[in-house]
């Protein structure tokens, strides 16, 4: 019997969110991260929002510049967090819901401007494709809240953005493991005990149905690991923690590197250490669907 050599060829997604330029940003953090995106040459670098504090021209332009630095060694995707959005003056912008078209248009002009036109961007490296969604959106019908403390904070998928999802996975390579990014974390956190999607469950069950393996988000500034059961698949789920000072009592920045191969998918947090600088602290590893004959 023939001796079967598996491939070895390995995806790497380097998982990175909430890095809150302006304030709450920690340069020598941000230059270490590059400089491991230089050292790690992971295939793609996948940016899950926030990446302001204030949603400041400033901010962004620094954000800006450090994107280009970042595009210099990896290619990159990023979609918009809520601290990336104009919420507030987009709510009195569509007073009465008759200017709705301008108050949209002024909720993301920012993120536009200096970021990305496509808030729905997807990118296709061998081996992976990333679907990027954008759950922020304000206040909206979709994610109002009763508590005031989440009014603009929560997020949600809409349907919309559900099909750009489909279509980038269908027009994707047969072997691409599909991966979707959204920036509100669709699991409880652990320290904060909230959810950032507001329609959790609906999401969920649509990225299965859509053939997802791994589900990238941040939001919740604490990295997790999770396994969910939804439907017809089970998917990962990587909340990246955040590389900026708004940290949770007691821990630590962090990011996530997904490496996945033909039968495997792994995660391993990289967590912030002085001082020797990110290093690896945790690692999970999961078969992927194909490897146990689970697609369908
Ligand atoms: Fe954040
Ligand atoms: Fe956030």
């Amino acid at each position: 019997m023939p001796v079967r050599v598996e491939s070895v060829a390995v995806t790497t997604v380097l998982h990175v969110s909430d890095l809150h330029f302006g304030r709450p940003a920690s340069s020598e953090r941000l230059q270490s991260l590059l400089e491991l995106i230089t050292e790690l040459e992971p295939d793609v670098v996948a940016i899950s929002g926030d990446l302001t504090q204030r949603c400041s021209k400033r901010e962004f332009e620094q954000a800006r510049r450090y994107l280009d630095r970042v595009g210099e060694v990896a290619p990159y995707i990023v979609i918009p967090g809520n601290h990336d959005i104009r919420w507030l003056g987009a709510v009195w912008r569509n007073m009465g819901g008759l200017f709705r078209k301008q108050a949209h248009e002024f909720k993301y002009s920012r993120y536009i401007k200096f970021i990305c036109e496509d808030l729905t961007p997807s990118l296709e490296v061998p081996g992976v494709v990333i679907a990027g969604l954008n759950t922020a959106h304000g206040i909206t019908r979709g994610s109002i809240t009763k508590r005031f403390r989440d009014l603009g904070v929560i997020g949600h998928v809409k349907r919309a953005d559900i099909e750009s999802v489909r279509e980038a996975f269908e027009s994707a390579s047969p072997d691409a493991a599909r991966i979707v990014m959204i920036h509100h974390n669709p699991i409880r956190g652990e320290l904060s005990g909230r959810h950032g999607l507001a329609n959790t469950e609906t999401a969920l069950h649509a990225f299965a149905h859509l053939g997802t393996e791994l589900v990238l988000c941040g939001h919740d500034h604490l990295q997790a690991v999770h396994t969910v059961e939804r439907g017809v698949h089970g998917l990962v789920i990587s909340t990246a923690g955040t590389i900026s000072n708004r940290l949770r009592p007691g821990r630590v920045s962090s990011f996530n590197l997904v490496n996945i191969n033909e039968r495997n998918l792994r995660i391993t947090t990289y967590s912030w250490q002085n001082p020797e600088g990110f290093v690896p602290s945790d690692e999970r590893s999961f078969r992927r669907r194909v490897a146990t004959g689970a697609l369908d």
